[in-house]
């Protein structure tokens, strides 16, 4: 069934520096994936997204931060203790380091906000997921009844818990991508494959890059394989990419996933899955399938060519405060460009 046509858009703003406490009940995964997909359905809504995204924001990539809210909510996890839950919790950690240019994202920002049947794990994981298959990636099944971490869990044995590309070699950021329980496949697909989506940004990487935006791949608005074909051409932009490239047991990886983008997918699923159930009872877990469709421009507005010039273009044009319209087929998408003002579906069953 296609949600568009029961799906009531609704413009909420909130007040400077507040939500507010509007409360917010999707029903179902299906109405809160519609909810994540209006958000990128917008002209460049799977690349640059200025029209949700604060013209303050490092980050004009909703997308591509979503996908790395769902790798950071599990990053906390402890292979020597991996029955203790530590997902949920991301919007709790904003202020860290390793987690600088999230927290502006609807996902995160969002995510304590509403009072969904799920958990906030299942909520930012399904937004992860929801990006894939929307900009392109492969479509699968969502497993949902994920538990919250507690908010008290004492992580301080784990203090600095990701890999951060700007200060560890890739040495260090391999043994900290396998203490998540990673195997070389996992490393391959969830690093530089999420590195499909997206660039690295000035403003949060300064170490990387001085450009306002650098696309990791020539594609940087479509979920495909281009960023393994740009890899062995010599192009990444990361310490862990360029580290994985020379890799010796990296490469093959790289090598099969720019041929076969079958593959890439086969094993983006696999490893997105462990990711976002890392520390989970996955017998307790169910699954449903989602109905999302493909980004209407994806290929055209994809490309780095295409991407960059939106994003000086979202650079360049400050707009207005605060005018909603237009909303799409496929649920809320609003030229919102106060970060207060959120476009919501409440979904009328
Ligand atoms: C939150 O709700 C309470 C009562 O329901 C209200 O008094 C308060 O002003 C609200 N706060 C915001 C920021 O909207
Ligand atoms: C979600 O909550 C609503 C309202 O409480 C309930 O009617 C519905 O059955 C719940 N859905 C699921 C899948 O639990
Ligand atoms: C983040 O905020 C919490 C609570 O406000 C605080 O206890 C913690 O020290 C902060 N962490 C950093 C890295 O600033
Ligand atoms: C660790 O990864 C292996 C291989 O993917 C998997 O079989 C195992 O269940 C994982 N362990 C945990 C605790 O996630
Ligand atoms: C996907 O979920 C549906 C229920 O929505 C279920 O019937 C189907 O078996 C699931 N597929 C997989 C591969 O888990």
């Amino acid at each position: 069934m296609h949600l568009a046509s029961f799906l009531t858009l609704s413009v909420l703003s909130g007040l400077a520096l507040s939500h507010g406490n509007v409360t917010i009940i999707p029903r179902t995964i299906q109405g809160l994936a519609m909810t994540f997909v209006g958000h990128l359905d917008v002209p460049y809504g799977c690349s640059v997204n200025s029209d949700d995204m604060p013209p303050e924001s490092p980050s004009q990539n909703l997308a591509a931060l979503w996908l790395r809210a769902a790798f950071h909510d599990v990053g906390k996890f402890d292979a020597e203790k991996p029955e203790q839950v530590v997902s949920g919790l991301l919007p709790n950690y904003l202020n860290e380091t390793e987690n600088a240019g999230i927290g502006i994202s609807v996902a995160t920002s969002f995510a304590s906000y509403v009072k969904f049947n799920y958990s906030r794990a299942d909520f930012i994981a399904l937004a992860g997921q929801a990006v894939v298959i929307h900009c392109g990636g492969p479509n699968f099944n969502f497993s949902y009844g994920r538990q919250d971490g507690i908010r008290t869990t004492p992580f301080t044995s784990l203090a600095q818990s990701l890999p951060d590309d700007a200060i560890h070699t890739y040495d260090m950021m391999k043994t900290k991508l396998r203490r998540l329980n990673f195997t070389n496949a996992d490393i391959v697909a969830l690093v530089t494959g999420s590195h499909s989506l997206g660039g690295a940004h000035k403003a949060i990487s300064p170490h990387l890059t001085d450009q306002k935006f650098q696309p990791f791949d020539s594609t940087p608005g479509i979920f495909d394989n281009v960023v393994f074909q740009d890899a062995l051409k010599g192009k990444c932009v990361t310490r862990v990419d360029c580290g994985i490239i020379k890799d010796p047991e990296m490469k093959p990886l790289i090598e099969l996933y720019a041929s076969n983008q079958d593959a890439f997918f086969k094993q983006y699923v696999e490893s997105f899955e462990k990711m976002v159930n890392l520390g989970q009872k996955t017998s307790e877990l169910s699954s449903v399938a989602l109905d999302i469709e493909v980004h209407e421009k994806l290929a055209e507005e994809g490309s780095a060519q295409a991407v960059l010039a939106a994003a000086d273009a979202a650079a360049g044009g400050s707009k207005p405060v605060a005018t909603a319209v237009a909303s799409s087929k496929s649920g809320a998408s609003g030229n919102v460009v106060c970060w207060m003002v959120l476009v919501i579906s409440f979904l009328l069953l």
